[in-house]
């Protein structure tokens, strides 16, 4: 499973992909709004920092102005999809941008059928939205249960790309039911090392290891 990250803080970006934590990165205009930074300077950096697919959302509405923010963001770099939200006009202007051999990320999805609509426009990755479904008290997970049954049924290339992820648990769920990507913020993916066992467990054999008296260096 790859791991995207879903900020638009460079600092970030910069330590998890050291550690190999970063196949990607996703952002959206309130993560570009939170970096306080210009969104085409701060995504032609992040551009730099990592080889993988970086998404970089539309704002307009209709497809034809969707297709032309889609191509300017695209000339930002190689590696840019362009993320477009799940409405009709968002799955005509994938159409159009995939066709023109752009990597298209389709956006706030969050049903089977809006994924199987994606994945016929020819969306390379279909995001849906865990923690929004679970914030109204659906289950996300089954979403992307449902999506991956679906596209593994017809064998769709697109690549489900898990997203408003807010907890270890949606990610060890995902990794379960063979979501191909997600994408957290930084915090959620550093936490995935946290257990209260291995500080127990530290602990007691440091107390252990000073009664020793020895020493490694
Ligand atoms: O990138 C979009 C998504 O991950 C948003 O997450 O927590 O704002 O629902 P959240």
């Amino acid at each position: 499973m790859k791991f995207f990250v879903d900020t638009a803080d460079t600092g970030a970006i910069v330590e998890l992909r050291d550690l190999g934590m970063v196949d990607g990165v996703t952002t959206n205009p309130s993560l570009i709004m939170k970096s306080g930074r210009d969104m085409l300077a701060v995504i032609a950096e992040i551009c730099e920092i990592v080889d993988g697919p970086v998404s970089a959302e539309v704002v307009a509405l209709r497809a034809d102005d969707m297709i032309a923010e889609g191509r300017k963001l695209a000339e930002i770099a190689p590696n840019i999809a362009v993320k477009v939200p799940l409405t009709w006009d968002g799955l005509k202007a994938c159409r159009v941008l995939t066709g023109e051999g752009r990597m298209v990320n389709v956006t706030l999805c969050f049903s089977p059928n809006q994924a199987l609509l994606a994945a016929k426009a020819g969306a390379s990755f279909i995001s849906p939205f865990i923690g929004r479904l679970d914030d109204i008290h659906l289950d996300g997970m089954d979403l992307i249960q449902d999506i991956r049954e679906i596209y593994d049924n017809y064998a769709f290339q697109t690549q489900i790309l898990a997203a408003s992820i807010r907890s270890p648990n949606h990610v060890a769920e995902c990794a379960r039911i063979g979501a191909d990507v997600i994408t957290a913020p930084p915090e959620v993916i550093r936490s995935l090392a946290n257990h209260p066992l291995t500080e127990k467990g530290i602990a007691g054999f440091l107390a252990d290891w000073e009664k020793t008296g020895q020493k490694i260096l």
